[in-house]
């Protein structure tokens, strides 16, 4: 046993990221930054052009906007020329650009970054205080995704945790492995629901435990829900009254609205405890040369009523998923809650009221998803002793020439599988090679799709059987049978294709459209709606 390589597993969130390691068949969290043991998923730039990671990097976001990287699991692994991008560049005050291989990259004292260089800065600096707090080098990682994480985005976290000197063992997903840390050796038969809203996103995924092996029976999410909407609503609730009380937007103004987000989070946070704070910003501005200070009173209640709506949307997930499989609420023995947002008075309330029996306690929202990471890590190296079965969040499939998709791969399939058919002619009849755009997502439409890359092969293999495989990472490998026997093909190519490229030219326009509709429509220059927009453009996704 301790000559065993030592391996770790994380959970790379978009706001905290952790670290865990087991020890005699326990996992534990590595301290990671300052003493906590979480490491805020932040990476910056000084003033005089240090790497900064986590809470020193978390540190400088008022006074260094532009160098300070945050929330970039939701860039990772993405095309440039995408809608989620487009719509993300207006999110962020960091620079996205788009790298010489077409995916979304970001800008640090004007030199660019992939995204994947970017984590494996986080995953480094975890490495090193692995290492100090462990002893000895650490050289293997099991890092978790989230569940509707696509190939694309599922291989540039590998290629992080490469960049940062790992042997990345497996990626899980983070249900999973909040399910493992749950359930491992526990000798349990249970359906369990994993309700994980987090910084940026909410994660439901539906699982069969029967002793140890772990079967995902269904999974879904919303990647746009999570505790950075609270916030929003209640920096939505400041600004609005401030407005009311002194007729100042303070919107308008950069270092306000960041101290106005932290103090909104951290009145959040209280409100779990407590039930009544006061927002106390003292000289948020300047009036005539004299200080104005803001001071607002909020209760759980006015806090409940800003963010009912964000809570009954994670039980529409929640039924939606469970309703995919016939799973009926009463078959559920047990709902775990992850995610540090999950910890809200009314989420948990809600749940007792919608599924007729409290959260399981005992598992911590913060820890289970590193510590499910580290188990499954340790349990790599000795013979079978967790089986995971863990299923497809999102369908793929191979565009048509009407800008449809074509699913080969559908929702919730269980993993490790292979899908066969037969190749379709080249689109171009006489055209030398079968081109597929291949996609991966929940919509019919490929522009609402991810873009995973597109395969070619030449047009004499039209008819021959090829195979979709799926490996236990939900990462896709392509097979084609040939004369000679089945050989694997890789995507030929990443760049956008022309008809993608059309249709996301045709959506921005329309888009824009719209826009200019509403612009001049008198409604949205009444008082207050203006100040709602503002904090929702420049917020909206951190
Ligand atoms: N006591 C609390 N009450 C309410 N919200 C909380 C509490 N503690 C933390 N949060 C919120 O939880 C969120 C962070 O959760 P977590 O660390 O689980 O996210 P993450 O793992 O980084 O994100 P994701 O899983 O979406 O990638 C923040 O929005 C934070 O404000
Ligand atoms: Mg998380």
């Amino acid at each position: 046993m301790a000559d065993r390589p030592r391996i770790i597993g994380i959970d790379l969130g978009t706001t905290n990221t952790l670290v865990a390691s087991v020890k005699n068949r326990i996992p534990k969290i590595v301290p990671t930054d300052r003493g906590n043991l979480i490491l805020p998923s932040v990476v910056a730039l000084s003033g005089k052009g240090e790497l900064l990671v986590g809470g020193v990097a978390k540190d400088q976001m008022v006074t260094n906007p532009k160098n300070t990287l945050y929330g970039t699991k939701r860039l990772i692994g993405r095309k440039y020329q995408s809608r989620v991008v487009d719509d993300l560049k207006g999110y962020f005050k960091y620079d996205i650009v788009e790298a010489p291989d077409g995916d979304a990259a970001v800008t640090l004292g004007g030199r660019i970054y992939t995204l994947p260089e970017v984590s494996s800065f986080i995953l480094k600096q975890l490495k090193t205080i692995a290492e100090q707090f462990l002893g000895g080098p650490i050289d293997e990682a099991v890092i978790s995704v989230p569940a509707y994480y696509t190939d694309s985005q599922r291989q540039a976290v590998k290629e992080a945790g490469k960049l940062a000197g790992f042997n990345v063992k497996r990626i899980v997903n983070e249900p999973t492995a909040a399910a493992l840390a749950y359930g491992f050796n526990r000798g349990l038969d249970q359906k369990i629901l994993v309700y994980d809203l987090g910084g940026g996103t909410f994660d439901v995924s539906v699982l069969h435990l029967t002793g140890n092996v772990f079967e995902v029976l269904a999974t879904g999410g919303d990647t746009f829900l999570g505790g950075v909407d609270f916030d929003n609503r209640v920096m939505d609730y400041v600004l609005e009254k401030f407005w009311e009380e002194t007729k100042v937007d303070l919107s308008q103004s950069p270092i306000a609205m960041q101290r106005i987000k932290n103090a909104a989070e951290a009145a959040k946070i209280d409100l779990t405890l407590i039930p009544n704070v006061v927002i106390d910003l003292p000289y948020i501005e300047e009036r005539k040369g004299k200080p104005l200070d803001l001071r607002i009173p909020l209760t759980r209640e006015n806090l409940n009523a800003l963010t009912m709506d964000l809570v009954d949307r994670t039980f529409e997930i929640c039924d939606r998923v469970l309703a995919e499989k016939g799973i009926n609420r009463s078959e559920i023995d047990e709902i775990i809650l992850v995610g540090g947002q999950s910890r809200m008075p009314l989420v948990q309330q809600r749940i007792q009221e919608h599924f007729g029996k409290p959260p399981r306690k005992g598992v911590h929202p913060d820890e289970c998803v590193a510590l499910g990471a580290a188990l499954l890590a340790d349990s790599l190296g000795t013979i079978d002793s967790v089986t995971l079965l863990d299923a497809v969040s999102m369908p793929i499939g191979y565009a048509l020439p009407n800008g449809r998709v074509r699913r080969v791969i559908e929702k919730n399939s269980i993993i490790p599988l292979v899908k066969s058919f037969r190749l379709p002619p080249p689109k171009d009849p006489g055209a030398p090679f079968i081109e597929m755009d291949i996609f991966q997502g929940d919509s019919d439409l490929m522009v609402d799709n991810e873009y995973l890359g597109t395969l070619r092969v030449p047009a004499e293999s039209a008819g021959r059987k090829i195979d979709f495989r799926l490996n236990e990472e939900c990462l896709l490998q392509v097979m084609v049978e040939e004369p000679g026997g089945p050989r694997r093909i890789e995507l030929a190519t990443r760049d956008t294709p022309e008809l993608l490229k059309k249709e996301l030219a045709r959506v921005a326009e329309e888009r824009a459209q719209k826009a200019e509709q509403s612009a001049s429509s008198p409604s949205s220059h009444q008082e207050g709606s203006g100040l709602f927009s503002k904090v929702k453009s420049i917020f909206r996704r951190g």
